[in-house]
């Protein structure tokens, strides 16, 4: 991983995505997330390119035209304007927008796919086994998990054809060699042993091409015009084709950018882009990216939220409700990046309401209240002979979070740098309470102190408005303007992440009181009326499927006892687990990994009893051994733990 000096560019990519439907906010998530990396190197003043765009070929997309009617190329040109307009509305700062369907794409895939056939790296052969349109995957049978698409759990078709192959098998070797001696090239980690587990279970060739009479609606192949390039093949050569690579300019631009610093992607799509694209650009003898992170899953209801399963939530109708920064912060901060996240609109209001209304627009809201009420309405002058510990303590801190959101951006780690941010921002808050500018009425010196805190608490403003500038698109400026910094010579645009230095506010300046930052949100009454609108429609109620019914014995299987938690201590680098200690009674300790973390706090656990499945088989999760369960109930909305009262001592049998 490059430190934070060393890089001098930066570029990086979405997955392009398929325009067969409108895209949900789990598309949103991967999107901001870029935006927000992009934009935080640009602040650092680097040369930045930001890639994404549309997967147009293949025959999910040939499908979803012909349900609707209409030719293809119309089908997929109608869905791009509506996704270009949804990423101009969510402030998306994207410097291309590549469709597949654009002639130089076709034609650089054209290229390369015949540069590889020359090299005999894809060949013909015949095809047989299963393919899945929703993937657009194939799948040997021996794959298939109950007859379905591994992936997806969706049902797939059979394909017999002769078909082009790319010669995988040969490079299998070399690219476990790159990903042993480059740990960064996958991540997070827990990525790559995937990765490398599949590479070691034995490398196959893969299918390239479909025959033109199955799929017309792709790229032909260039020797052959009997068959078209594979969606996939297609699809990952955008990385390449979208900076020039073939163009006769090709050389200064490609080289400008290439390799790519970070493909972003969702992990559903990792072995596309950690076998099958660093193998296409070994074979053409290109550097591999330096890193691919695939991040987790946005989950509705417990699935992932996908187009096809019908569980999407429209990112558009949610800016619009909510504004577009509550958006990109709510999925900033509130999914452990890496890992899944649960989506639901009251943890989006109780974020909005929390970190944006009271803690960053209160702090803002009082701080220019009492510039307005005590100096006039202008930046007071501080006065070095009244600065306190507890000035030093928050200059400190400033410094610190910026440091550390660095850090973790230099690291791809959005939301701990979302975190360190925030710190400053509650530091700040208790730093108004504890100084009490209100108080400090008296003498000179006593006024000259007001001054000098809340000249510091209008610095902290300032840092915090470009600290904010990757995440948030609209309150940076909304900050910079109510401090009065608009009319100066640095537009918030313009400034850089040198300017994050303690004490580049100037004094004097007449601040520009605003409305709140981040109005505060009623959940009750909006979500009641989403419920009273929802209960206008003729939605009907929801059948719950049952498991298989079991007899009592069955039941009795399972060892199900009372526990008392003795200690519990956050996982590193799990933010939804918790180790924990559990006395099941008759002098046995169990420690237990159980996924609460983000419900409850190893404090608060403590000496709670709750129920314990004690024969479950031992597991290591993240390095750290579990023998045993957690009982807990949950849904959508939150957990609660299944527990005991004291009347009944630990290792008591729970029927
Ligand atoms: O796979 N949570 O396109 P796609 C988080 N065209 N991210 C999600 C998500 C969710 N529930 N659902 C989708 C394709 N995504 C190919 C890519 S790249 C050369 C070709 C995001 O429209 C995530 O980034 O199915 C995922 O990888 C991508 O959308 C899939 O989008």
């Amino acid at each position: 991983m490059p430190g934070e000096g060393d890089r001098q560019k930066f570029y990086i990519t979405t997955p392009i995505y398929y325009p067969d439907n409108r895209l949900h906010i789990g598309h949103t998530y991967t999107t901001v997330a870029a935006d927000a990396l992009s934009r935080y190197h640009r602040l650092r003043g680097r040369d930045t390119f930001y890639l994404t765009g549309t997967d147009e070929h293949g025959q999910k997309i040939e499908q979803a035209a012909c349900e609707k009617g209409v030719p293809p190329q119309e089908f997929v040109d109608e869905m791009v304007g509506w996704i270009k307009d949804l990423w101009s509305d969510l402030g998306i700062s994207y410097d291309r927008f590549i469709r597949t369907t654009d002639e130089e794409h076709c034609t650089a895939v054209q290229d390369i796919f015949a540069q590889l056939h020359s090299q005999d790296d894809i060949y013909l052969s015949t095809y047989e086994g299963w393919y899945c349109t929703p993937c657009e995957s194939f799948w040997l049978e021996s794959k298939l998990q109950e007859g379905n698409c591994p992936d997806c759990g969706r049902d797939v078709s059979w394909v017999e054809e002769d078909a082009y192959f790319l010669r995988l098998s040969r490079y299998a070797e070399r690219l476990l060699q790159h990903i042993e001696e480059n740990p960064d090239f996958i991540q997070p980690e827990i990525r790559r042993n995937e990765v490398v587990s599949f590479l070691k279970s034995g490398l196959q060739d893969m299918c390239v091409s479909r025959q033109r009479e199955s799929l017309d609606w792709g790229i032909t192949v260039p020797f052959d015009s009997d068959y078209v390039i594979y969606v996939w093949f297609d699809a990952v050569c955008n990385y390449i084709s979208a900076i020039g690579y073939g163009s006769e300019e090709q050389s200064d631009e490609f080289n400008r950018w290439w390799p790519a610093d970070v493909h972003l992607i969702g992990k559903e799509i990792l072995r596309f882009h950690c076998v099958v694209w660093p193998i296409i650009l070994m074979a053409l003898d290109l550097p591999l990216p330096q890193t691919v992170f695939g991040h987790g899953w946005l989950t509705l209801g417990g699935e992932k939220m996908s187009k096809s399963r019908g569980n999407v939530v429209d990112p558009l109708i949610l800016a619009d409700k909510y504004s577009r920064d509550a958006v990109r912060y709510f999925l900033l901060r509130e999914i452990p990046f890496g890992a899944d996240g649960k989506y639901t609109e009251r943890a989006l209001i109780e974020r909005t309401n929390v970190d944006l209304a009271n803690d960053l627009g209160n702090l803002l809201s009082r701080v220019t209240a009492m510039i307005e009420k005590y100096t006039d309405g202008k930046i007071p002058t501080p006065d070095p002979q009244q600065r306190k510990d507890i000035d030093a303590d928050l200059q400190r801190v400033a410094k610190k979070a910026v440091d550390e959101a660095a850090e973790a951006l230099e690291q791809n780690h959005l939301d701990a740098s979302l975190t360190a941010i925030w710190q400053l921002v509650s530091t700040a808050n208790k730093y108004v309470d504890a100084c009490a500018p209100w108080n400090l009425d008296g003498d000179e010196q006593q006024l000259r102190r007001r001054d000098t805190v809340l000249y510091n608490l209008a610095e902290v403003l300032r840092i915090l408005a470009i600290a904010m500038r990757p995440y948030l698109v609209d309150a940076p400026g909304e900050v910079w303007r109510q401090l009065g910094l608009r009319g100066t010579d640095t537009a918030i645009e313009d400034t850089r992440w040198e300017d994050l230095q303690w004490g580049g506010l100037p004094w004097g300046i007449r601040i520009q009181r605003g409305e709140p930052l981040f109005p505060r949100i009623d959940p009750e009454e909006v979500l009641q009326m989403d419920t009273e609108e929802k209960a206008g429609t003729d939605e009907q109620p929801q059948e719950v499927e049952h498991l298989p019914a079991i007899d009592y014995d069955t039941f009795t299987e399972m060892e199900l006892v009372v526990g008392r938690i003795v200690e519990a201590e956050q996982i590193e680098d799990a933010d939804r687990l918790l180790k924990v200690v559990v006395n099941i009674g008759f002098g046995e300790l169990r420690q237990v990994v159980a996924g609460i973390a983000e419900h409850y706090s190893p404090e608060e656990i403590v000496d709670q009893q709750v129920v314990v499945v004690a024969n479950m088989e031992p597991v290591t999760l993240f390095g750290v051994q579990s023998e045993g369960m957690i009982l807990a109930a949950e849904d959508d909305e939150g957990m609660s733990l299944v527990t005991v009262d004291e009347t009944m001592p630990p290792g008591s049998r729970v029927k």
